[in-house]
């Protein structure tokens, strides 16, 4: 591998990638996945840094083009300099409205690799991990109002309640939420260590497992990150063109039984068998992989974030 000074580095095959940024997870499996036509229109709906992107940027020949969204503006330093690619910097849930003012109508392949760069994890400010105290921020796109420290101060104790049982699956979310409203009472809770504090007291089990769930419920939370996979999945069928392939990879259970029930039934309904007439099947996806594919042992050992990666691929009919 060669690297430059911008920590880009270029393997032996040309593929370019920021690797102190991200390290792409299930990359061969993901690029197999969507079978890539050379001539073909591609949409990087999470382009990082830029590890799946460039994969599918070296399978396309001059004729192609790569679509790369991200609605985090740090990812803009990422992109290699290739006349096939045009960067939309916002949400994939807008995905058909800003393909159309590209003048795309439809497009051969889609990828999204959802949630959180490593970038965005490590770096302290934007307020994702829990190993650094900063303010609690947690937004992908800093052009956005809402932070984990609003979420903290104005949700209800139900609607707390909720997200931290949903999203995070955290045990004591009840009484999380309840101490959350005792303690908003006397101090405000804007950064880490404040949050940390106000709540020490009824941490369970691993601090650090505990903790990481909590942030996990916060950040799914700020940024909408279930409302904008159903939103992108809906649009999906209508954008590919047929033999065309959707790709994506979930890191969290519930995103996952999203993205396989709409693969499967074109709805976001686990639709009920039924025994006189059978299931009625709207989905314009052929669901490719029966079950998800998952990292092999290689990868779990050279990246533990591949641990919890599902990869989901379909074709539309
Ligand atoms: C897991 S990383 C993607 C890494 C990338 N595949 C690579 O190889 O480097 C997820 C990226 O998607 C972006 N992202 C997440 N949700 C998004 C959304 N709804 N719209 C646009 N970008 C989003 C994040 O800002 C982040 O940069």
């Amino acid at each position: 591998m060669m690297t430059n000074s911008s920590n880009i580095e270029t393997d032996s095959s040309g593929t370019v990638q920021s690797v102190n940024y991200h390290v792409p997870v299930l990359l061969k499996e993901t690029i197999d996945g969507l079978k890539i036509k050379p001539d073909g229109i591609y949409v990087d709906c999470t382009f990082g840094g830029g590890g799946h992107g460039s994969a599918i940027l070296q399978k396309l020949n001059e004729k192609g083009r790569l679509i790369a969204f991200d609605q985090d503006a740090d990812t803009k330093k990422n992109l290699p300099k290739d006349k096939r690619i045009t960067f939309i910097p916002q949400n994939f849930r807008h995905i058909q409205r800003f393909l159309r003012l590209e003048g795309i109508k439809q497009v051969d392949g889609i990828l999204a690799d959802l949630g959180v760069s490593s970038h965005q994890f490590d770096t302290a400010e934007r307020g994702f991990s829990i190993r650094f105290n900063a303010a609690l921020d947690m937004r992908m796109d800093q052009r956005q109002q809402l932070t984990a420290a609003d979420i903290l101060k104005t949700y209800s104790e139900k609607h707390l309640h909720k997200m931290f049982e949903q999203y995070g699956e955290v045990t004591n979310a009840k009484t999380l939420a309840k101490t959350i409203m005792e303690h908003r009472q006397i101090s405000p809770i804007q950064n880490i260590n404040e949050f940390k504090n106000a709540v020490h007291s009824i941490v369970k089990g691993n601090p650090q497992k505990y903790f990481a769930q909590v942030f996990q419920a916060l950040r799914i939370e700020v940024n909408d990150e279930f409302g904008a996979l159903k939103d992108l999945l809906q649009q999906i069928p209508p954008l590919l063109n047929s033999g065309g392939r959707v790709a994506i990879i979930t890191f969290h259970s519930l995103e996952d039984r999203i993205v396989k029930t709409f693969f499967k039934n074109g709805t976001f309904d686990e639709v009920e068998i039924d025994e006189l007439y059978g299931t009625k099947n709207e989905s314009l996806l052929k669901v490719i992989t029966k079950k998800p594919l998952t990292a092999d042992l290689r990868e779990l050992k050279i990246n533990p974030r591949s641990r919890s990666a599902k990869l989901r691929v379909s074709e539309k009919k």
